[in-house]
């Protein structure tokens, strides 16, 4: 079938190891089905598989077909849409929480194909109101968006959130669901396009990268890393949290112990969501008639352009891949 995968693990050109090609079919274990994908969107997390790198204990199979995020139909012709994370079979608890979890194009292949195998509770019917386009950016940014905000950050309606960077998947999703849920949405971005961008999605105020607040602010997401981290870690009030998703620009930083204790910060880490949290992402998206910003539909056959964009730095929310 047709595939988008990675070829081997290539740490400083991924671009060298994407391939647009054939993979065979997947196997569909008992209690599993089959999706055959219509809309499929591009994470930085697939660039970090071509890099070979992975939250995961245990390395990547390669050659990976990539892609976490989709939607499609079933066998029967279900409109669905994929959750992501998988995990042991008898897990009850909090699915982010199992030692055992993966997400798709880590330890089984992942959504950028013709078609992709899931077990049965991961392909969630579609609701009404919500389209195949749409719902295929969910599964990864807007799902950990959406936990970060509601679950980590403690935010009341009316209080700030500061959200590093504008440009990006996760970003445009803090701020569409931030001003959503009633906080007041500040936004830094690198670019004059990306503030431009953040205001037209409802952000309240906007900054350059790294510039003073003109006052702290209750919670900031920062999955920039070391670009923005001290940052934001200026930039967070008394008694106020931190939430880390990422790290695009590197996985280290200085955390200064004197500020943490005397301000009393909290520094929390936030990854993926649970299945729960997916169907409450779906009813708020429903409720709120909130639609993803998607700065580009392409084709799956150029997937590269799409790789290329995101390895530039130059994304405009999510980037949509179709077959
Ligand atoms: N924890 C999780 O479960 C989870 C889920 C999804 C994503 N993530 C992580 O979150 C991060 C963002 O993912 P994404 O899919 O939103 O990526 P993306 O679409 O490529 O966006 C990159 C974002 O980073 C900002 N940025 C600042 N400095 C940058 C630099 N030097 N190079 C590139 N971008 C820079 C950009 O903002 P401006 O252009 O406006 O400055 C933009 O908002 C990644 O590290 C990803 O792995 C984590």
């Amino acid at each position: 079938m047709f595939a988008v995968y990675a070829a081997r693990p290539n740490l400083d050109d991924p671009l060298a190891s994407l391939v647009v090609g054939e993979r065979p079919e997947p196997t569909v274990p008992q209690g599993w089905v089959r999706v055959k994908v219509s809309h499929a969107s591009l994470n930085r997390h697939d660039l970090f598989t071509l890099r070979g790198i992975t939250a995961q204990q245990g390395p990547i199979s390669f050659p990976m077909i990539l892609g976490t995020d989709g939607a499609g139909t079933l066998d029967d012709g279900t409109p669905i849409v994929l959750y992501p994370v998988m995990g042991t079979a008898d897990w009850r608890d909090d699915e982010t929480l199992d030692p055992g979890w993966h997400i798709f194009s880590e330890r089984v292949p992942g959504t950028f194909a013709d078609y992709v195998a899931v077990p049965r509770r991961n392909a969630i019917p579609l609701p009404a109101g919500i389209s195949a386009l749409d719902a295929s950016v969910l599964g990864t940014a807007w799902l950990t968006a959406y936990r970060t905000l509601f679950t980590k950050t403690s935010l009341e309606p009316g209080e700030t959130l500061l959200v590093q960077g504008a440009s990006g998947g996760m970003s445009t999703a803090l701020i569409q669901l931030g001003r959503a849920a009633g906080f007041e949405v500040w936004v830094t971005s690198r670019t004059a396009k990306g503030r431009e961008l953040a205001e037209r999605l409802g952000a309240h105020r906007t900054f350059d990268a790294n510039e003073r607040l003109p006052r702290t602010v209750q919670a900031v997401v920062d999955h920039i890393g070391p670009a923005s981290w001290e940052h934001s870690m200026a930039s967070v009030a008394r008694g106020g949290t931190i939430v880390i998703t990422g790290g695009t620009t590197g996985l280290n930083v200085t955390l200064p112990l004197l500020p943490m204790l005397s301000e009393q910060l909290t520094v929390r880490g936030s990854i993926m969501g649970t299945l729960q949290d997916m169907k409450n992402l779906l009813s708020f998206l429903v409720g709120t008639g909130i639609k993803p910003e998607i700065g580009q539909t392409l084709p799956m056959e150029r997937a590269e352009e799409a790789f290329r964009a995101m390895w530039n730095g130059e994304t405009h929310g999510k980037t949509v891949l179709t077959r």
